[in-house]
Formats: structure tokens, sequence, C-alpha cells
């Protein structure tokens, strides 16, 4: 009697085992804005390992820029039988209809990286958000500037007390462009400084465009007037700094020097912080948005409920799961270096 009762116990503990350490079989279908973007790449190659270790299946399709392509490729994945969607609007006004025919199948649907409008969020309850707080990423690019400014009384070439500064933007309409733009400004008024805006404009979130831009305003301004740089991405500022080294600055003469931010942390930005071709930057952290809008399609997929716990993320609202951002400078940019 006393050994089947402990026969029973192993059984149990045995399938108990089993049952917590059991791969989902779920079928989760993404879409991506587009390949071809630095950062997005790195969310994505997060999400796929997170789902190697989940065991489940994941299927990932380049959006090509194209919203109406998007809006085909969920169609597929719901005719396919996908358990849940995670979605990187190519427009995110234009997230309505994707919610809408997740919801209609009753499918749990996760966007990412480009914030739906708060009522297409409010209009279904299997919808989630994997994102991260504009606002804190402009405020800390525009910090490292500050910063800069206090320690290097020089870098006021002219003498005026005032920063005169190049905005390099993401895409129009993107809440980190907009929300970059206005906090990184504001973090430099707050940090006790005038600004002056020699130039503005949108580089799409591109490497390309933004060396083009960055031409364009060295021959407006001169390259002698422009004191420093914020571009609220990456890509961007390496563009900016491309135009740079062109005129011969950021390449070690310490006279020839403009100090360029960006936000993300990609590879080839804290190559060019350890060359000190770049100030400064912001980890975006692709890992954890990647690998958290993995779990909570997984757990809403297979039907558990979507938890701090369940996803070890903590949830906002019920449905915001908001992965902080980080200041990245010269004393600590070798942590985040792979
Ligand atoms: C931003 C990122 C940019 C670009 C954009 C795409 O968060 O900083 O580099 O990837 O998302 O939506
Ligand atoms: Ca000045």
């Amino acid at each position: 009697m006393k050994k089947h009762v402990v026969l029973l116990a192993a059984v149990c503990l045995a399938v108990s085992a089993v049952a917590a350490f059991a791969a989902t079989d779920a079928l989760v279908g993404a879409c991506i804005y587009k390949f071809d973007d630095t950062f997005m790449t790195g969310v994505r190659n997060a999400m796929r390992a997170e789902m190697d270790r989940q065991g489940g299946e994941l299927e990932i399709v380049d959006s090509q820029n194209r919203q109406p392509m998007q809006n085909d490729q969920v169609d597929a994945y719901i005719s396919k039988g996908a358990n849940a969607l995670i979605v990187n609007p190519v427009d995110r006004t234009a997230a309505e209809p994707l919610m809408n025919k997740a919801k209609a199948e009753g499918l749990p649907i996760v966007f990412v990286n480009r914030e739906p409008y708060a009522e297409v969020m409010n209009a279904y309850d299997k919808i989630w958000y994997v994102g991260a707080k504009a606002e804190e990423s402009g405020t800390q690019s525009g910090q490292i500037i500050v910063d800069y400014f206090k320690a290097h009384p020089e870098a006021d070439k002219n003498k005026d007390g005032k920063i005169q500064y190049i905005m390099l933007r993401g895409e129009q309409g993107h809440q980190d462009a907009v929300l970059r733009t206005e906090y990184s400004t504001k973090a430099m008024k707050d940090g006790g400084f005038e600004i002056v805006e020699l130039g503005s404009d949108t580089a799409n979130w591109d490497k390309v465009q933004a060396t083009d831009k960055m031409k364009g305003f060295i021959s407006s301004s001169g390259i002698d007037t422009i004191e420093a740089v914020l571009a609220n991405n990456d890509d961007m500022a390496l563009g900016a700094i491309e135009a740079l080294k062109a005129e011969g600055y950021n390449l070690g003469d310490p006279a020839k020097y403009i100090p360029v931010v960006g936000v993300d942390a990609t590879a080839p930005a804290l190559e060019a912080m350890s060359k000190g071709e770049m100030l400064g930057t912001v980890l975006n952290d692709a890992d954890n948005q990647g690998i958290a809008a993995v779990k909570v399609a997984v757990v809403a997929a297979d039907g558990n409920a979507v938890t701090d716990e369940s996803i070890g993320y903590t949830i906002t609202d019920g449905k915001y799961i908001w992965i902080p951002y980080r200041p990245v400078t010269v004393e600590n940019y070798k942590e985040f270096m792979k």
C-alpha cells in the first residue's frame, strides 16, 4: 500500500514536471513593417530566439513598408489557423482594421513598436502593446548633450551661451519621432540652456537620407556654426556622422568635433562610440521588446491569462508592456556591446 502511494506521488510529480516544461504548440504569425530596419531587425531576432526557447512555431513576414500588403498578410495568417498575431504596423494610425480582423476571430493580437491609438487599444480585450516610452528616450538623449556642454564649455563655439543644434527626425507621425524631438529639446532647456535650432528635417530613420540632409544643413548653416546634432535614432546619427567626417570632423581632432547623439544603441552606434565619433545614445531594448511580445502572444494563444507573473514583465492598464530605455555614454557603452 505504502509503496503504491509513493509510486503514485512519483507519477504525479513526473506528470506535473512535464506539464511545467511542456512546450507550446502555438502558431504565432508576425508582420514587421519592413525587414530593412536596423532596430526592428534586433527585435525580430529576439522574437525568433524566444520562440526557439518556447518550442512553438513563429512565422515572420516582411510588410515592405506597405500597409495594404500587411493587411493581406494578417488575413493569410488567420486563414492558415494562427493562434496569435504579432504586428509591427506600417502605419500606426491604420491599426484599427487589423484589430478588427483579430477581434472577429477572437484571436490575441500584440502590437509592437508602433503604438495604435488608445481607442483601438480599448476596443478589444485580447490586444496588447509592447514598446517603450518615447518621452524617456528624448529626455535621456537631451540630457547627454546637457552633460557634455556642462563638462565642455568650449562646445559653445560662438560663446553665446546657447546650443546651436540640428535635429534629424524619424518618420512623420511616428510617436517616437514626435516625442523624442519634443523631449530632447525640452531636456536641453530644462538643463539650463537656451537652444537655437539651425535645422530640423525628417530622414525617415534612414542613414543615407540623414547623410544627405546633414550635408544640406552643413552647406546652409556652415559647419562652424553647428554645435550639436540630435537624431531620433542611431542610423540617422550615423548618417550625420558620415557627413561630418566628409568635412574632416569627428575623426579625432578635438578642434573638429561636433557631439552627436542617437537612440537605439545598435551595434554600429556602439562601435562609433568606441572610436570617439559619436557622443552617446539611448538603449532601445530590442531584446526585451522581442521577448515580451512572444511571451504575451504564446501565453494568450495557449488560452492562459496574460499577467505580470505569466509573462515576466509588468503590465500597465491591462494591456501595455513598457520596456525601459537607458542612457548609453562613454562610461557604460561597453556593457551593451554583444
Ligand atoms: C524606433 C527606432 C527606430 C526605428 C523605428 C521603427 O523605435 O528607434 O530606429 O526602428 O522604431 O518603427
Ligand atoms: Ca552657442
